[in-house]
């Protein structure tokens, strides 16, 4: 039985129907950059407003909504000033969150939000209909890599802070090589490196994605190997890693995928993957929301333990453990049969 969250059924109701306004609120602060703004020091709301050329009492409205859910704190002078969670709304905090919140609350989100009965008949993405690309890349390179950019910031923003809690989760000593498939700017082999020296960490991504990492690398750390994971991934690497890449791809797409890994890895070689794992017994909010978002965008998905398991029996692996960490994504260590 899953455990749910509860309050009174009418409040319930209601607070679930309101939570568009504050998902678009914050994503709209996040968009003004006003945390910040903000910065150490607290300002008037009529400081702010002035600022950024906004109306004084709209702008008071919308950050009354977000401060009595905790993010910014608004006294009774209408003086605004960060906490510990709209320090995550910061450009340049560590694990800031301000690319993720302005990419839900863009144009295109709610434009494919607005085809959310499509996807739920059909159990497709809605990228299409509502942009007019089968990919959304498509849609980000051909009409607006504005919103191309605001994307991948806010992917590696997110996806970056897991990078230590990942590495603390898991002991790579016994490790000589490993390849991170689909490793985009390599980050998380730079974490491995930091803990491990001895490691050789090789990156593997398509080819636009390695130029790019080579041109913005500058510890020169890394190997790099340009492929695609649907045709060949490097042989005999001890550890293999593919991190939040399976989620972004249907079913049969991860099985090709783990397909390809199992004719790459050796006999004692292992498979890490690091995603998202839904636990039916738990609320989860964040993770069964961002599943429907990956449904939408995607046509893919948050799967849970078995449904991992299932991938990978039929590419011709077992789960050996899984390892939990200080982030949302758990590690599934998985070995060939
Ligand atoms: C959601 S990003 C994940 C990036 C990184 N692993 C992380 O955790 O931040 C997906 C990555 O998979 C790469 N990718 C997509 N299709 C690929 C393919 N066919 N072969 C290799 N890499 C691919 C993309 O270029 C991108 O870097």
């Amino acid at each position: 039985m899953q455990n749910k969250v509860h309050k009174k059924p009418p409040n319930q109701m209601r607070e679930i129907m309101t939570q568009m306004v504050s998902s678009r609120c914050l994503s709209i602060a996040a968009e003004l950059g006003i945390a910040d703004i903000v910065g150490n020091e607290a300002k008037s709301i009529a400081q702010i407003s002035k600022e950024l050329q906004l109306n004084e009492n709209a702008l008071y409205r919308l950050i009354r909504v977000l401060a009595i859910q905790g993010i910014f704190e608004l006294d009774d002078n209408k003086m605004v000033s960060n906490n510990d969670v709209s320090y995550f709304l910061q450009e340049e905090t560590d694990g800031s969150q301000r690319n993720f919140a302005r990419m839900m609350g863009s144009p295109w989100m709610w434009k494919i939000f607005n085809n959310l009965e499509h996807s739920i008949s059909t159990g497709d993405s809605a990228s299409e209909k509502a942009m007019g690309y089968e990919n959304l890349f498509e849609y980000f390179k051909k009409d607006s890599p504005k919103d191309g950019k605001v994307f991948s910031q806010a992917m590696s923003s997110f996806s970056y802070s897991f990078d230590k809690p990942l590495v603390n989760a898991y002991d790579f000593s016994n490790c000589k090589s490993v390849v991170d498939l689909g490793g985009a700017e390599g980050q998380l082999l730079k974490v491995i490196k930091q803990n491990y020296p001895h490691i050789k960490p090789i990156l593997f991504d398509l080819p636009h994605a390695i130029a790019q990492a080579k041109a913005n690398d500058r510890d020169e750390v890394l190997e790099y190997v340009e492929g695609d994971f649907f045709k060949s991934i490097p042989a005999n690497i001890d550890c293999y890693v593919i991190k939040y890449v399976l989620h972004n791809w249907n079913d049969e797409d991860c099985i090709k995928i783990l397909k390809k890994c199992r004719e790459a890895i050796s006999s004692n070689g292992h498979l890490l993957i690091m995603d998202i794992l839904i636990k039916e017994d738990q609320p989860q909010i964040f993770e069964k929301s961002l599943d429907i978002v990956m449904l939408l965008l995607l046509g893919a998905k948050e799967r849970t333990k078995q449904e991992f398991e299932e991938l990978l029996e039929k590419a011709g692996f077992k789960i050996n453990n899984v390892y939990p960490t200080q982030s949302p994504l758990s590690i599934i260590e998985a070995v060939a049969v």
